[in-house]
């Protein structure tokens, strides 16, 4: 057994679960970019690293539209359990190809809503041709904006979750579903 998993309170989202949200979401963006020829405009999956990287490895395999990928890597301040303050931006995207290209942000989780609203605004400003956005996690009861990402997984409570590519401290990443992740372990 995995020594991680005793950490985690309780299993939000199971690894059968979380197969059957991707491959929903993957249909979703395969109808919604069907006009993409791949000749004049362009798809491109842009993960934010690094907690979307599980997310986005298991839906780039079920998006049938041609896409390349990319990574940005943006930090808020007050890391850890809470998120908050402003953006920076740790990698940034450098292409020519902006004017022809159709950005869609992966995120593994919004809350606040701060990164995605500051992300998407960024790479209109820089001359992306069409920005939308999938998250594969949504905590509502949190937004401090009036963000909304076109594509979502699933809503969940108000509740600190890792695995699946979502950590505390760098932790608990690999662990194959989202877990709620026990309050002392973060209110030490
Ligand atoms: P926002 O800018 O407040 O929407 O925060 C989004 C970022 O906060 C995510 O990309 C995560 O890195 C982090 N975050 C927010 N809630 C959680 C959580 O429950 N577990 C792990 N990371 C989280
Ligand atoms: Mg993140």
């Amino acid at each position: 057994m995995n020594e991680l998993s005793n950490d985690i309170e309780s299993i939000l989202i199971d690894a059968e679960e979380l197969d059957s949200i991707v491959r929903r979401i993957a249909s979703e963006i395969d109808a919604d970019y069907a006009h993409i020829d791949g000749r004049k405009n362009h798809l491109l999956l842009l993960g934010v690293l690094k907690g979307s990287v599980v997310f986005m490895g298991d839906l780039m395999k079920h998006i049938k539209t041609p896409a390349e990928i990319d990574f940005m890597k943006v930090s808020s301040y007050g890391q850890a359990a809470k998120s908050g303050g402003s953006v920076n931006i740790i990698l940034d995207l450098f292409r020519r190809d902006l004017p022809e290209t159709d950005i869609l942000i992966i995120e593994d989780i919004i809350d606040s809503g701060r990164t995605l609203a500051y992300l998407a605004d960024y790479l209109r400003l820089k001359g992306a041709r069409s920005v939308r956005s999938v998250t594969l996690l949504d905590k509502p009861d949190r937004r401090e904006t009036d963000f909304e990402p076109d594509y979502k997984g699933k809503i969940i409570p108000d509740e600190f979750v890792v695995g699946y590519g979502l950590d505390y401290a760098e932790k608990y990443r690999t662990l194959p579903y989202v877990g709620i992740l026990r309050r002392d372990i973060y209110e030490k």
